[in-house]
């Protein structure tokens, strides 16, 4: 009798709650339909199932989050029914509404708490990693739910983009589908591809060949090689001029030339002579002059790219290796950073003086990685400022993660880590971070992790890794491609 009495008690007390929280939510849910901006039909139709369906390899969502004292609460189906109606829609899309941020699926606790830690989700969700990666069908699903509701697309810059990985081991280059972080497609039959970079119209992705000292030049569509294009020697990075007329191929054999070659005609028309053998070219924002680095002579050398020339070169006592530019306001160039061999930092170049200003040190913590990878000499490799201008983001091996400044003020903001690798038998060691790229909309930042097979996707923000996406066996140059 006594327990009789006990069940019964707690049912009635168990329906009364349910009903006193039914009726309010149910009635702010109202509200909400008509204002807020999330959509109920899209929710109803195609988020609300996920809930109910059997993932495999996980327990539904339905099975623990119809208790009363889940903060994301599901409605109970009505006895004998395998969809909630129209009212208990609503109550659940009250109940899920207050967990997600508008606009922004990665600052949404739907999303987020169920998602693998690994993945960018939080440490621990008692329901297990109902999502193991951000490419996940249905948690693309909810995303967009999510996304759909900021009224602007605040994608539309970020699907419209492709990130290009050349693995420096093989003869495949991965493009990243900045809208999925998943790679869209494959690039074959170039041995040993070093630099990247395109034609301003996306049409062509140019490539320079390390096993044949040529640059290829590929369609970009079909990921056929056009042409193969005779360089002077082996070469290492590349870089495009801003009209896309000339492709600048920095030479790494002695004694040091930049390659120039006609994108017309397709031939090579030039060899300019710099200090070293190069490491990396660029060129500089306002297009104006082409800036080479070398390892060997520890010099970076401007040259002015309308009468193809040296024009002024600045020494180091270490070796000169990425570099990243900050414009002035008139597009000009400011600044360069410059990152250096044995040293974890950059260093600091006024271009209008010529002269180095500062020499700015990355934090020794985190720390303890580098020493086991072989990698101590190159403590910093990858260095670039965000398309915005706002921000500089800076690789350290020795940290194993990414540290990202303000600009022009270049206070530490924070960082981002890097997956670890998991060598037999020993202490985990980093992934050897290469280089840096974004999305236009500089909200994304692109790291390529050489050790570990990967690129990380970045939120420029959060500074959480929203992706930690497979490519191949040494992934290194790393380019956006914007499509418009
Ligand atoms: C095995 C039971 C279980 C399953 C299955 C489960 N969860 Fe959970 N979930 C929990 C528990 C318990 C919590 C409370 C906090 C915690 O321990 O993570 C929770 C917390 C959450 C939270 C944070 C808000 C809250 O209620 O505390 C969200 C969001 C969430 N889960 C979403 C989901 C989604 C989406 C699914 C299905 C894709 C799912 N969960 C599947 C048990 C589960």
């Amino acid at each position: 009798m006594g327990s009789r009495m006990g069940r019964w008690f707690i049912l009635v007390a168990g329906s009364l709650t349910c009903l006193d929280a039914a009726q309010a939510t149910a009635n702010s849910a109202l509200g909400s339909t008509q204002a807020g901006p999330l959509s109920f039909e899209f929710f109803k139709i195609r988020v609300q199932p996920i809930f109910l369906k059997e993932r495999q390899g996980h327990a539904r969502c339905y099975g623990c989050h119809t208790l009363e004292n889940r903060i994301f609460h599901l409605e109970p189906l009505s006895s004998g029914q395998s969809d909630w109606s129209e009212e208990q829609s609503k109550i659940n899309f009250e109940s899920a509404s207050h967990l997600v941020v508008p606009g922004d699926p990665n600052s949404s606790k739907l999303l987020i708490h169920p998602l693998a830690p690994e993945a960018g989700g939080d440490p621990f969700h008692s329901g297990g990693r109902q999502f193991e990666s951000q490419d996940d069908p249905d948690w693309l699903a909810i995303a967009e739910w999510i996304r759909k509701a900021s009224g602007e697309n605040r994608e539309s810059s970020r699907s419209a983009a492709r990130v290009y990985v050349t693995n420096s081991a093989g003869s495949t280059i991965d493009v990243i589908d900045t809208a999925t972080n998943q790679v869209a497609q494959v690039i074959h039959g170039i041995e040993l591809p070093h630099g990247i970079a395109f034609s301003p119209d996306g049409t062509r992705v140019y490539v320079s060949n390390e096993s044949e000292s040529v640059l290829d030049v590929v369609d970009r569509k079909s990921g056929e090689v056009l042409k193969k294009i005779p360089l002077s020697a082996r070469p290492n990075n590349i870089a495009v001029t801003k009209d896309g007329g000339r492709v600048l191929v920095g030479i790494r054999t002695s004694p040091g030339f930049v390659d120039v070659i006609d994108t017309t005609t397709l031939v090579r028309t030039k060899s300019i002579p710099v200090s070293g053998s190069v490491h990396n070219v660029f060129v500089t924002p306002d297009g104006k002059y082409a800036v080479s680095g070398s390892i060997e002579n520890k010099t970076a050398t401007v040259i002015d790219l309308e009468d193809e020339q040296a024009v002024w070169e600045i020494k180091f006592d270490r070796s000169v290796r990425p570099m990243a530019f900050e414009a002035n306001t008139d597009g000009s160039t400011r600044r360069i950073f410059i990152q250096l061999s044995n040293f974890n930092g950059f260093a600091v170049v006024d271009f209008a003086t010529r002269a180095e200003v500062a020499r700015i040190k990355l934090p020794d913590h985190p720390g303890g990685f580098g020493t086991a990878e072989g990698r101590t000499g190159t403590p910093s490799h990858g260095i670039g400022v965000a398309p915005d201008g706002k921000s500089l983001w800076v690789n350290s091996t020795l940290a194993n993660a990414v540290f990202k400044y303000s600009l022009p003020d270049l206070t530490l903001l924070g960082y981002a880590a890097l997956p670890e690798v998991h060598p037999l038998g020993h202490a985990p060691t980093g992934s050897v971070p290469e280089w840096i790229t974004f999305t236009a909309d500089s909200r994304r930042v692109y790291v390529s992790n050489s050790a570990d097979r990967s690129v990380s996707a970045i939120d420029a923000e959060s500074l959480k890794v929203v992706a930690v996406i497979p490519v191949g066996e040494v992934p290194k140059r790393i380019n956006t491609l914007f499509l418009h």
